[in-house]
């Protein structure tokens, strides 16, 4: 039995019948315009695709503010970041509540058209303690909630038409990954999240988990990330180069998932952990500071916090790893679990050392990225990525 959609319904899509998509479109052209930024647009991307299902729109405020305070929507399903859309003060007073509004993608083209149910506006320093954990305009997530349009719209989205994305061989919508674990006879499939190059820790999660289910899906985040994150082109080329020399094809699908990344730390790993489950998983890979940045979180803050969830409502397992590393006493990858060794034999490499001697053209050792992975990463920094 497949796992079903989050919130226990159906999985939600968005796009009007292809008879209705004319007329919606003439009808978009004459209405209020606004003009999405690139997160809000991977947003509704996921949105119209089911990625974010039960929810069929911009939170209105009384959801946005379930999920701030409480980590649920009003109706008890889990919830916990913000997916809400932002204008200017002065759109916002062009607009009454019942109206609808175009939506307009950042390439230009109206993609959408929002039933206006609620606008609002929050108290973002309140907001961002409560979803970051801080009010510190240096963490990428509350600079993005600072820099956002004052006014906040919500309501039901139909969507006309979305811009083809990157990676169309792997940008596979929730409908279709599920279909693929049928296809290949998967009952239960571990969803990795990652936002970088799957490194040698990254892959030891993935295999440990895999032994305990009958599939995984690799799915690297690829919408907005910090600058200083690798570019989603150049990981893909990992993840391929890194399948195919290392992975049983058999027991692994590569997808995107067109996200930005929020680094929310616990909050986020449980969004990322129920958008997954919409894409079919039954597990999901929670491991050292998962969706951190700087100092902001504890190392396993991520792990904990889905004990405050009820699992059925959560409906996806976490699978939690402590911090693993290549462990040269044991000739093999470990963690404090699994090996009694000193910190002199632990291959420990910082993301600054890292991107130091790939600058440098030099690979980092085999025990802490594979050969091919740290190849595409040097030709990358030498083209200037
Ligand atoms: S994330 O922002 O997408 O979480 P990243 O791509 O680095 O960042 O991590 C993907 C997953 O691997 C997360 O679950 C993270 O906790 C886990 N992870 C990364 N490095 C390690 C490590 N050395 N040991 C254990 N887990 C790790």
């Amino acid at each position: 039995m497949p796992i079903n959609p989050h919130g226990g319904g159906e999985l939600v899509d968005l796009r009007v019948a292809a008879a209705e998509r004319a007329e919606l479109r003439a009808r978009a052209e004459g209405l209020v315009k606004v003009q999405m930024d690139a997160r809000e647009y991977t947003d509704l991307e996921l949105l119209t695709i089911g990625g974010f299902t039960p929810l069929e729109g911009f939170m209105t405020q009384d959801q946005c503010k379930g999920v701030v305070e409480e980590m649920h929507l009003p109706g008890g399903v889990p919830w916990t970041v913000p997916v809400v859309l932002g204008t200017t003060t002065e759109t916002a007073a062009r607009i009454s509540d019942g109206d609808e509004v175009a939506l307009v993608a950042p390439s230009g083209s109206i993609a959408a058209v929002l039933h206006v149910e609620s606008r609002y506006e929050v108290d973002r320093a309140d907001e961002a303690r409560k979803v970051y954990g801080t009010d510190d305009g240096a963490h990428p997530g509350v600079a993005a909630l600072q820099a956002a349009d004052a006014v906040r719209l919500g309501g039901r989205v139909r969507v006309i038409e979305l811009d083809p994305g990157e990676f169309p061989k792997y940008r596979l919508e929730p409908r279709q990954t599920r279909m693929e674990f049928e296809r290949r006879g998967w009952d239960t499939v571990v969803a990795f999240q990652t936002r970088n190059p799957i490194h040698r820790a990254h892959e030891y999660l993935t295999k440990v988990a895999l032994e305990q289910t009958d599939g995984l899906l690799i799915h690297p985040i690829v919408g907005e990330t910090k600058s200083d994150d690798i570019p989603a082109d150049v990981r893909m080329r990992c993840y391929e180069a890194l399948i195919e020399g290392y992975y049983n094809p058999n027991r692994v699908v590569l997808s995107v998932l067109p996200a930005s990344m929020r680094y929310a730390g616990p909050r986020e790993a449980v969004f990322h952990a129920l958008m997954r489950r919409n894409y079919g998983c039954t597990h999901f890979i929670v491991g050292r500071d998962h969706a951190g940045v700087g100092n902001y979180y504890g190392t396993y803050d991520a792990q904990v916090i889905f004990d405050r969830f009820d699992r059925d409502a959560l409906g996806i397992e976490p699978l939690k790893y402590e911090h693993s590393f290549f462990c040269k006493k044991q000739g093999g990858m470990a963690t404090d679990k699994t090996t009694n060794s000193g910190k002199e034999d632990r291959v420990f490499l910082s993301g600054t050392k890292v991107r130091e001697m790939l600058q440098a053209g030099e690979a980092p050792p085999a025990e802490f990225t594979r050969p091919e992975v740290a190849q595409i990463l040097i030709e990358a920094m030498r083209n200037g990525s």
